[in-house]
C-alpha cells in the first residue's frame, strides 16, 4: 500500500463529474487500499477518487469512534465502508447544521445543512450491491463525499457566507465561547 497525493483547490478534477467504475480488477483493489491508507495518514474521515486525482465514482468513509457512558473511544468502533457507484436513494426531511472540513481544502472549516438520515445504494469493492442507512455524522460524511463525485465541495453549500472560518478563527471563537460560558 502507497499513500497517494491529495490533490487541492482549484485543481479542476475537483469541479468534474466522476465516471462509474466498471472494472472490479487488481489496479480498483489496490487503488481503494491507497486510498484507506492515504484517509487514515491525513487523519481525515473520508476520500473520494477525484481527490488523489482519479475520475472515477468511488469513496472509502471511516465513521467516528463510539464512544462509551463516561465519553471514552471504545476501540476499534470505527466503522470503515467503501463505496463504489453510490447513489443516494432516500434522503429525511430533517436537516442538519454541522461543522465540515475537506482534505482537498486545507486549514478551512464551514457551516453546511445535510440531511439527518439518508439511504445509500452502492456497490462493494467487489461489485456486491450494498444497500446502507446512515444517520447523524455518518450520514454527513456519505452526503460530502458523495458530491465530491459531482464536483461539489462544501463550500458551495455554505449556511451562509460568512458561516466560513480559517481553523483558527474557528478555534479562537470557540475559546471565547467557551469562556462567555464559563463566566
Ligand atoms: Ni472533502
Amino acid at each position: 500500500m502507497s499513500v497517494l497525493e491529495i490533490v487541492t483547490l482549484p485543481a479542476p478534477i475537483l469541479r468534474q463529474k466522476a465516471q462509474p467504475v466498471t472494472k472490479f480488477d487488481e489496479n480498483l483493489q489496490k487503488l481503494i487500499d491507497d486510498m484507506i491508507e492515504t484517509m487514515r495518514e491525513a487523519h481525515g474521515v473520508g476520500l473520494a477518487a477525484p481527490q488523489v486525482n482519479v475520475p472515477l465514482r468511488l469513496a472509502v468513509i471511516e465513521s467516528l469512534p463510539k464512544v462509551d457512558e463516561e465519553g471514552n473511544e471504545i476501540e476499534d468502533s470505527r466503522e470503515l465502508f467503501v463505496i463504489v457507484n453510490p447513489e443516494i436513494v432516500w434522503k429525511s426531511r430533517k436537516m442538519v447544521d454541522g461543522i465540515e472540513g475537506c482534505l482537498s481544502i486545507p486549514g478551512y472549516l464551514g457551516e453546511v445543512s445535510r440531511h439527518e438520515a439518508i439511504r445509500v445504494r452502492a456497490l462493494d469493492r467487489h461489485g456486491k450491491k450494498i444497500s446502507l442507512r446512515l444517520q447523524g455524522w455518518t450520514a454527513r460524511i456519505f452526503q460530502h463525499e458523495i458530491d465530491h463525485l459531482d464536483g461539489v465541495l462544501y463550500i458551495d453549500k455554505l449556511t451562509a457566507p460568512e458561516n466560513f472560518w480559517t481553523e483558527e478563527a474557528f478555534a479562537e471563537a470557540e475559546a471565547a465561547a467557551a469562556e462567555t460560558a464559563e463566566s
